[in-house]
């Protein structure tokens, strides 16, 4: 047994109290390779912002599970090297899907676990999170949860709205639980291409699609219910269309790709939404630096060359979300 401890990491308890509080979100950036995981101390030392940092299940046999110990203990150290003397840095599991899997986590360095049942039905959702909650608490180990099923681009758009979460529902989960934040869906969803273009209008200046709103009111009724209630956005990424537009420009082929506008992110986390994940965004900034720089430097082909554009890239990208969307600079 590793404990997050022992690695320097932390649980999102005090984290996500201190940004409810203050009406800010701490950002959850995805991470599968090394780059992406320096781009994000980088940018959470430079903007003195907590970070969560978080692998799907997926990104972990990517990674490795033994790497990936050995990189969180790196990033904490990585942080105080580059001049923090106390970072605050969670190794979060994103959509861990059954209790063994989020053991697994907790047994080698996990500071906080999602377990995923909102595929589930209610009960098995209420049982699985609660079997989850008993065995992470013992470790000091945060867990979020999940209630309504966010939209996929293969939904219907009627479908879409059927599966937002239920308000009256989330005092009883989150009672039964005793879960310590809550993902809600709300409107928002996972990838680049997050609605249909029959779901969205276009703004005759730029031929653009502009997506349907949040569902606020939604948000404000679970609020209501819950308050100061730590809840999480998945499926939170901007799809910056100017990355969209390099990609396509150096031989990409992302048509209509469509995220959540950053005015709404930025009204979100104002609110008690004190979590806000984000993959989507690092994986277009990441790759239209690669495109550009294989278009503009054909005979190059040592990984560094095209790697420090790409690191570069999601670092300002990290960097504007945490300052400019979430808010959760200047509170280490
Ligand atoms: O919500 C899912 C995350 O974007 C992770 O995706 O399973 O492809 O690593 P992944
Ligand atoms: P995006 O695909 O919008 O980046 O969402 C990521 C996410 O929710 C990870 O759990
Ligand atoms: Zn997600």
């Amino acid at each position: 047994m590793t404990s997050y401890k022992e690695l320097g990491l932390v649980n999102t308890k005090e984290m996500f109290a201190k940004a409810v509080k203050g009406g800010y979100a701490i950002p959850a950036f995805n991470f599968n390779t090394m780059e992406q995981m320096q781009a994000i101390v980088q940018a959470a030392v430079e903007t003195k912002s907590p970070v969560i940092m978080q692998v799907s299940k997926g990104a972990r046999k990517y990674a490795n599970p033994t790497i990936l110990r050995y990189m969180a203990e790196g990033a904490v150290a990585y942080a105080k090297e580059l001049g923090c003397a106390n970072p605050q840095i969670v190794l979060h599991l994103d959509h861990g899907d059954s209790f063994e899997t989020c053991k697994s986590c907790i047994e080698t360095g996990f500071s906080s676990v999602m377990i995923d049942g909102s595929h589930l039905p209610y009960e098995e959702n209420v049982a699985l999170t609660k079997k989850v909650v008993d065995f992470a608490h013992q470790y000091d180990v945060t867990v979020e949860a999940e209630l309504g099923v966010l939209a996929g681009v293969e939904d219907e758009v009627s479908a879409a709205e059927s599966h937002y979460t239920k308000p009256e529902e989330v005092i009883d989960f989150s009672t039964r639980t005793g879960c310590d934040s809550l993902a809600i869906s709300i409107g928002t969803s996972h990838g680049a291409y997050k609605f249909k273009p029959e779901q969205c209008t276009r703004d005759p200046k730029t031929g653009k699609l502009v997506p349907p709103p949040l569902a606020f009111d939604i948000l404000h009724k679970i609020e209501e219910k819950l308050p100061g209630f730590p809840i999480v956005l998945h499926g939170s990424s901007s799809v910056p269309q100017d990355e969209v537009d390099t990609i396509n420009k150096f031989g990409g082929k992302l048509p209509d790709a469509v995220g959540i506008p950053e005015e709404q992110l930025r009204e979100a986390a104002k609110s008690a939404v004190c979590k806000i994940n984000i993959d989507s965004d690092s994986r277009l900034a990441m790759t239209a630096a690669i495109r550009q720089h294989f278009a503009e430097h054909p005979d190059h082909f040592d990984p560094r060359q095209y790697l420090t554009p790409a690191r570069d890239n999601m670092k300002k990208m990290y960097i504007h979300k945490i300052m400019n969307v979430l808010g959760s600079n200047d509170k280490l």
